[in-house]
């Protein structure tokens, strides 16, 4: 037996504890041979591959990024791009393809198997959470410690200079990663995409935390949260456009509504950075070792999940029908803590 393995769309920590699993448990449980595409979807496009052994993926579960690279390239865009694929899994002699990524990879990975009829498994990763049939992926508890860590330090210097502070983080369609860190850092406000606030809720609830002797407060923003009746807040959210903005332009209407000083923050790409928690290696090493048992089970198009904190695997089309987006019960409990 010998199987592929790729990682595709934003990078985020525990991809490489992934590699290593499948690694591992491919060659010593089932004796068999594993390769590398490299960048995403390139890698079998331009036949990019390299040759995985116990040795080179060795150490590696602390390790952040992916040792495979990776892009956002989608090969139903190229002339004869799916036709390469499978030319590319016949040429390495592959029986099967587990392939590691967020929605949008794994909707590709979708069809390929229905169209062109690629054996695939795939592997929910991102720091958005937004993946259906799996209660988290991994690089999302990352993403959120990560968050929590950088409000703990932000309410220290919001404190010393009696400021407003807004952290803008990632979260372009779902706010799992806002309201888990927000909660966690012990946000005033939080703002997602699901749910357009007005403006004067957001500076009410500032005056009133103010007016009760709290002279700082921190506010926590999705990427793609917007202020209701406000069409510059609009964002171009469609696809993976580049977004961001909306920290900076909140902090601005806080600090002439409210006479606050007020600061935007922009967490970025240092929340898909760095090394896992334990939560995520442990995890991404449970999703690895699943997700080889499917491909030597010839069980594909199929995605393994996490469910009650169960492994079990689920069709990819449950898994990107439609977006999981934040648990309102969630946001109302963080809400508790608005003003
Ligand atoms: O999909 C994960 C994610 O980190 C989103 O939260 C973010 O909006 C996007 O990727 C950023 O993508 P890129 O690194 O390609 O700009």
């Amino acid at each position: 037996m010998r199987m592929g393995i790729l990682t595709g769309g934003g990078d985020c920590p525990g991809l490489n504890a992934v590699i290593r699993a499948v690694v591992r448990h491919g060659m010593k449980e089932h004796n068999s041979e594993v390769v590398g595409f490299l960048e995403g979807w390139r890698g079998p496009l331009q036949n990019m591959v390299m040759p995985l052994t116990l040795k080179s993926t060795d150490g590696l579960i602390q390790r952040g990024g992916t040792i495979l690279r990776t892009s956002r390239i989608d090969p139903f865009d190229l002339d004869r791009g799916p036709d390469l694929i499978v030319e590319s899994m016949k040429k390495n002699n592959l029986n099967g393809l587990i392939v590691v990524g967020g929605r949008e990879t794994c909707s590709i990975a979708l069809r390929m198997f229905k169209e062109h009829k690629l054996n695939v498994v795939c592997i929910p990763k991102t720091i958005d959470n937004d993946l259906s049939a799996t209660d988290f992926t991994f690089g999302f508890d990352t993403a959120v410690n990560i968050v929590s860590e950088a409000l703990d330090r932000l309410h220290t210097t919001a404190e010393s200079h009696n400021r407003v502070l807004v952290c803008e983080v990632m979260g372009r369609h779902a706010g799992w990663l806002a309201c888990y860190g927000g909660i966690a850092g012990g946000a005033d406000f939080i703002l997602v995409p699901e749910k357009a606030i007005a403006l004067h809720d957001i500076t009410e609830a500032i005056k009133k935390r103010h007016a009760r002797g709290k002279d700082h407060s921190i506010i926590v923003v999705a990427e793609g949260a917007r202020l209701e009746g406000d069409n510059a807040s609009d964002n171009n959210v469609e696809g993976n456009h580049k977004l961001g903005g909306i920290g900076d332009r909140l902090a601005k209407l806080i600090e002439t509504e409210t006479g606050f000083e007020t600061r935007a923050i922009v967490l970025g790409h240092i929340q898909r950075g760095g090394s896992p928690t334990a939560y995520d290696r442990v995890l991404a090493t449970r999703f690895g070792v699943a997700a080889v048992d499917l491909v030597t089970e010839k069980k594909f198009g199929r995605m393994v999940a996490l469910q009650n904190n169960r492994i079990v695997d689920v069709p990819l089309e449950e898994a990107t029908g439609s977006m999981k987006t934040l648990d309102m019960e969630l946001y109302k409990v963080a809400s508790v803590f608005f003003g």
